[in-house]
């Protein structure tokens, strides 16, 4: 072969592969971290199978590929430090009442979705649909209540996916239709063992939660049609916003029901990709630690609190606490502190870093326990590299994630605002010496990996799906459209009560008809039959 063949060749390879790859826009501006790093290995995966990714975010990825373009619209210092405040207040307050929760979070959220109606309205954000060179095919919104963002498909005309980092729960029945599972799919915040059934108690509290969760979804739609209004309200193409819940492709969740239940039906929209940020392999770690954790002969300790929860927002006398305990320890500890100017104390045994491949660390053998503040994202990998846990949950999801962690059987938890030394050394020893934790969650691991296909080759798969088949209205339940009445058949128990009751009616007319036929015959009867009585009188 000439070089000029291998050249033309090698064109035809690129071009070909080049024109087989979509273009896809993902709207990932929610400024979460913990939610951006779910979002963006969604978009990493559709990236390097040679799709071309357009990213609009409002914090900085952490990941970067060819085939990934960032629209950036960072958070104004202003923003910055109202969102940190918020932070650190919820780690001062004490959140294990789950509603009052829920409603403090409707503010938080109006902040975050502040952000996403400003960087909607950010020139590079609009040239996307007013220029007409652009064509996309797809959009993916993450999905943290913020339909109002759909609206950008509707202005691209093409199909949209939601992708978020929420596991699934009847939150998204607007957009995949209500199953009704209030008796038998316990909410956030109610955690059963394996094979339970809910209680009377447990279902009474179900119902209540999920209806205040309703009311939550509520409001926040009413605020998502304001939202709507202000940005594409004087468009008169665009659909009412009530329409857009309803035009959602797919949802991919961030859960996989098979293995970390609970069980329940779902429709076929409902993609679970649970697991998604975790490497299938992980990559070699940075060689400090590489080389910290080969000294630990005694196993080592990972504790990262998050990336929400900075080390500075920790009272400081519960850091000197935990320092005291875990630098008494035989174990290493690799301990993610963000100001390595002023560490908690120094230690052999203790590691501190700023950041840390934390997927990577739990994958490490010499790993025996996982500190944590109850995140979602960190059960999750250390659930999918089978290692045990001690939770120390502060606000928001924690303390229910924490709950069911320990229902599981895969470690223990405490709070992190009361926490003595005592019980915090006491419960470190109890799950790195009792195997009951590790054989636990080690069997987990292996029920959470097996599926047909990975997480991965999931979004994969039901991304490129739409995309080949332009839509999935196809799959999607004719429950979305359907009024509450007919969804619930009201109208038919309607017309069967009216249809007994006027059975009743006529049945009870009938009798009496027949009752007094019977009787005026009988009177006649003993009319007739008296005077002949009084005849023979
Ligand atoms: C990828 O998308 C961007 C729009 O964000 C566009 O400018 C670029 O031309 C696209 N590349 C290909 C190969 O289509
Ligand atoms: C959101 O922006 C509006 C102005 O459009 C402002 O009145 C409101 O206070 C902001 N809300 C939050 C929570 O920042
Ligand atoms: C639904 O989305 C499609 C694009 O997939 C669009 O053409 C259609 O107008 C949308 N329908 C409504 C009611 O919004
Ligand atoms: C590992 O242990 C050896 C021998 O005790 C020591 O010389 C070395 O500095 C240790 N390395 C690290 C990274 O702690």
């Amino acid at each position: 072969m000439s070089l000029k063949t291998l050249f033309l060749s090698l064109l035809a390879v690129l071009f070909i592969h080049g024109s087989s790859g979509a273009n896809i826009l993902a709207v990932f501006s929610c400024p979460s971290a913990s939610h951006l790093i779910v979002e963006m290995s969604m978009a990493k995966v559709l990236a390097e199978n040679g799709h071309n990714v357009t990213v609009i975010t409002s914090l900085k990825p952490h990941v970067t590929h060819k085939n990934l373009n960032l629209i950036y619209v960072p958070l104004t210092e202003e923003e910055r430090k109202a969102y940190e405040a918020s932070i650190a207040g919820m780690a001062e307050r004490d959140n294990s009442d789950l509603i009052a929760a829920v409603f403090r979070m409707r503010k938080e959220l109006l902040a975050m979705f502040n952000k996403s109606r400003d960087v909607m309205k950010d020139p590079r954000v609009k040239d996307l649909y007013e220029n007409k060179d652009n064509k996309f095919d797809l959009v993916m919104v993450g999905y943290f209540f913020n339909s109002f963002q759909i609206g950008i498909a509707q202005k691209l005309k093409v199909p949209v996916v939601l992708v978020t980092s929420m596991f699934q729960s009847d939150l998204f029945n607007p957009m995949l239709g209500d199953i009704q599972t209030e008796a038998y799919v316990p909410t956030m915040g109610i955690s059963l063992e394996q094979g339970q059934s809910m209680s009377f108690g447990q279902r009474l509290t179900n119902y209540i939660f999920l209806n205040v969760f309703k009311l939550f979804m509520y409001l926040m739609e009413k605020d998502n049609a304001n939202y709507y209004e202000e940005l594409y309200g004087n468009d008169l193409s665009m659909p009412k916003y009530e329409d857009l819940n309803k035009n959602v492709s797919l949802v991919l969740f961030n859960s996989h029901g098979l293995s970390e239940g609970p069980i329940r039906p779902n429709f076929p929209g409902a993609i679970e990709v649970g697991g998604i940020q975790i490497k299938e392999k992980p990559d070699p770690l940075p060689k400090p630690i590489a080389d910290f954790l080969q000294n630990a002969t005694d196993g080592a300790i990972l504790l990262s609190l998050g990336s929400n929860l900075k080390g500075a927002y920790l009272k400081p006398d519960t850091v000197q606490k935990m320092f005291n305990v875990l630098s008494k320890l035989k174990q290493k500890v690799i301990w993610k502190w963000e100001n390595l100017d002023k560490t908690p104390g120094k230690s052999d045994n203790i590691l501190y870093s700023k950041w840390l491949p934390q997927d990577d660390i739990l994958a490490h053998p010499k790993i025996k326990l996982f500190i944590n503040h109850a995140g979602r994202g960190g059960i999750t990998e250390s659930q999918f590299h089978g290692k045990p846990m001690l939770s120390l949950p502060v606000f928001g999801d924690q303390p229910a994630n924490a709950d069911k962690m320990v229902k599981d059987g895969f470690g223990l938890s405490m709070s992190l605002l009361t926490l003595e030394e005592k019980p915090f050394h006491d419960n470190i020893k109890e799950v790195l010496e009792n195997p009951q934790y590790t054989e636990k969650v080690k069997a987990f691991s292996q029920l959470f990996r097996d599926r047909p296909l990975t997480a991965r080759q999931s979004v994969l798969y039901w991304i490129e799906y739409v995309l080949r088949h332009h839509g999935a209205a196809h799959l999607q339940s004719p429950l979305v459209h359907m009024s509450f009445i007919a969804a619930n058949n009201l109208d038919i128990y309607a017309l069967l009560i009216c249809i007994v009751v006027i059975s009743l009616l006529i049945a009870k007319t009938v009798i009496k008809y027949s009752y007094e036929k019977i009787t005026k015959k009988s009177k006649r009867a003993t009319t007739v039959k008296n005077p002949k009585k009084v005849k023979s009188k």
